[in-house]
């Protein structure tokens, strides 16, 4: 390990945040009798002094290319209009923000069935603004999935030690117990307006699930992609095929089982689906696809209430989900970096604004390697990974012409194929009550596999566990023992639902899917927002950059000119320009307004207010 590495700056860091004990397989030094502790780390590395919160922009502006919708009792903004409108009539109806994000939650799993689930997982960032009997909260409902109890550490490894990407992806072993109904349940049951029955929030979605949906937008460009997926299963060929092919643009979608199953939570709660013939029907469903989850790990499953990581960036505070998300630490961490620099100065899009973007980005994910995982399981440095001081000790290694290498890149390493696999929706209501949430099935449609009689997709979560130190997921991130499988444990994710607030008031909610580069598209739609003043409709458009460590690749979404990534080569970043980055579904408040805005990336999204 050279004097300058970054791991020896991040551990010098992190010393003083993390408890004493064994340090981690990839650190062969005794480092604390090495580095200075993050006291001597500050006093080298002065936190900035941070001028003044930049004035945002102003939410009513009519001038720009691009526009977001406005209205000023409420705002959804999810990925599927269906289920948008179920969330803004619940709003309508006198429902709180968390009453219309249950809503749209469990209709989002009929409409958007290759990432709305009952049978996967995710985070919702619940903001209550003050009210007479309370002052305002922020809180994480962490309903991720978690590993069954059989798992094992070396489970997803073949006979040879190597990962096996077909185990932890496509087969039963691949299935996390999902976590989304006793996570919304458990949103209603403690942050609702009380106005609403669980029953009510979700009979929208089975009446979607019964009567039936078209096939257009999104779901008709998505099934032809999964078709090799779910026609392997025949529950999954029932649902979603007719006549050998999945259903075509403009045939109606009807999923039967999955009404029942929904009726079934309705009338007997949460329980329904995590006991009895449901839990039974799921148990079978993953067993039969070689996969360990027994009727006791789902009976079992329960949520997490968390604490959220907290952040400032320019004056603004960054609230965000805390592990087993990396997402709001990494977030945190690449704006503190950044807030060293003038990207404002430098303009959107420009070259050097790109390459500060990028090289704040790669520390960040080579922490995420080392030191992200369940919390139950590891102790995670969080305030030493989101400290000033650590970030002023990183940036003092950017260079702000060069781009820095990834020490262990392995040449010829696909970047990670892009589709849309997980879903983000924002909600605020008229009182400034707020969800940020977002979940998913990890790939389009999880495994494929719908288990039988219950309509639900399961999902393939297990790959986000490590498979073995320094091993790759199918995002190409690379985990540590941190991230290793255990029996219980939740696997690391990168979804990072999230707030932020000026002067105390909510501004903006915002997150998305992407896998690995969700940390990265919440940045760029925060920093757009903050730095080049972009109204939300263009922050959440403008094209988006992502560096993620390893593989020492800049992937760049198209729009960004070919002057710029000429110039982002010269000072040495390998650019590769592809794939679309997310689906950042995001509300801003200003001045009493609401401004929302869905990701033009995908078809048939909205923004829309009650
Ligand atoms: O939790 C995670 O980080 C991943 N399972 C999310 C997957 C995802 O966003 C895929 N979408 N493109």
């Amino acid at each position: 390990m050279s004097p300058t590495s970054p791991i020896r700056a991040v551990l010098a860091l992190l010393l003083a945040a993390a408890p004493a004990g064994p340090t981690r397989a990839q650190v062969s030094e005794p480092v604390s009798e090495q580095l200075p502790t993050q006291a001597q780390a500050r006093r080298q590395a002065p936190a900035l002094a941070v001028p003044p919160a930049p004035e945002p922009p102003p939410i009513q502006s009519d001038e720009a290319r691009l526009l977001p919708v406005l209205a000023s009792r409420g705002m959804v903004s999810s990925q599927d209009a269906l289920a948008t409108r179920v969330g803004v009539e619940i709003l309508r109806k006198g429902g709180n923000a968390v009453d219309a994000a249950v809503a749209v939650g469990f209709a989002l799993a009929v409409t958007l069935p290759r990432a709305g689930n009952l049978g996967g997982g995710g985070f919702m960032m619940v903001h209550r603004a003050a009210a007479e009997d309370r002052v305002a909260d922020t809180i994480a409902i962490d309903y991720r999935e978690t590993a069954p109890a059989a798992s094992t550490a070396d489970m997803f490894l073949n006979p040879q030690g190597e990962p096996d990407r077909a185990a932890s992806t496509r087969s039963g072993k691949a299935v996390g117990v999902p976590g989304t109904v006793r996570g919304l349940a458990e949103a209603h049951r403690r942050y609702g307006s009380g106005k609403f029955t669980l029953a009510e929030l979700i009979a929208p979605a089975e009446r979607l699930a019964r009567d039936g949906i078209p096939v257009e937008s999104g779901l008709a460009d998505s099934l032809p992609r999964a078709a090799g997926l779910l026609g392997q299963w025949p529950s999954s060929r029932a649902v979603f095929f007719e006549g050998g092919h999945v259903l075509p643009r403009g045939a109606t979608l009807r999923q039967t089982d999955l009404a029942d199953t929904l009726k079934a939570i309705a009338e007997r709660g949460p329980d329904a689906f995590y006991e009895g013939p449901i839990a039974q029907k799921i148990a079978a469903a993953v067993q039969g696809a070689g996969g360990i989850m027994t009727a006791a790990d789902l009976a079992a499953y329960r949520p997490e209430i968390r604490t959220p990581v907290r952040g400032r960036y320019r004056g603004y505070e960054i609230v965000s989900m805390p592990p087993p998300s990396s997402g709001g630490v990494h977030l945190i961490e690449i704006l503190n970096i950044l807030e060293g620099y003038d990207l404002a100065g430098m303009g959107a899009g420009s070259a050097g604004a790109l390459h500060m973007l990028a090289e704040a980005m790669k520390p960040a994910y080579a922490d995420r390697a080392t030191w992200l995982g369940d919390p139950a399981r590891t102790k995670v440095p969080v305030a030493g990974l989101t400290a000033k001081a650590y970030a002023a000790t990183l940036r003092e290694k950017i260079d702000p012409e060069r781009a820095k290498t990834a020490a262990e890149v392995s040449a010829g390493n696909p970047l990670p194929h892009e589709s849309d696999q997980t879903t983000h929706f924002s909600v605020v209501d008229a009182e400034g009550n707020a969800v940020s949430n977002t979940y998913t099935l990890n790939f389009s449609y999880g495994i494929g596999l719908v288990a039988e009689g219950t309509g639900v997709l399961l999902n393939n979560e297990m790959d986000d566990f490590s498979a073995k130190t320094g091993a790759r997921n199918a995002y190409g991130l690379v985990g540590g023992e941190a991230n290793a499988v255990a029996p219980g444990a939740r696997p690391l994710s990168s979804m990072t639902p999230t707030f932020v607030f000026r002067d105390g008031k909510l501004f903006l909610v915002t997150g998305s899917p992407g896998g690995s580069r969700i940390i990265t598209t919440v940045l760029q739609v925060i920093v757009n927002v903050l730095d080049f003043r972009m109204n939300l409709a263009q922050a959440v458009a403008a094209p988006r950059i992502h560096h993620q460590w390893q593989p020492d690749v800049l992937m760049a979404e198209e729009g960004i000119s070919p002057d710029t990534l000429a110039l982002l080569r010269a000072k040495g970043h390998n650019v590769k320009v592809g794939a679309t980055s997310g689906s950042a579904n995001s509300v801003m408040a200003e001045d009493g307004l609401l401004a929302g805005a869905s990701d033009p990336r995908q078809r048939g999204t909205l923004a829309e207010g009650p």
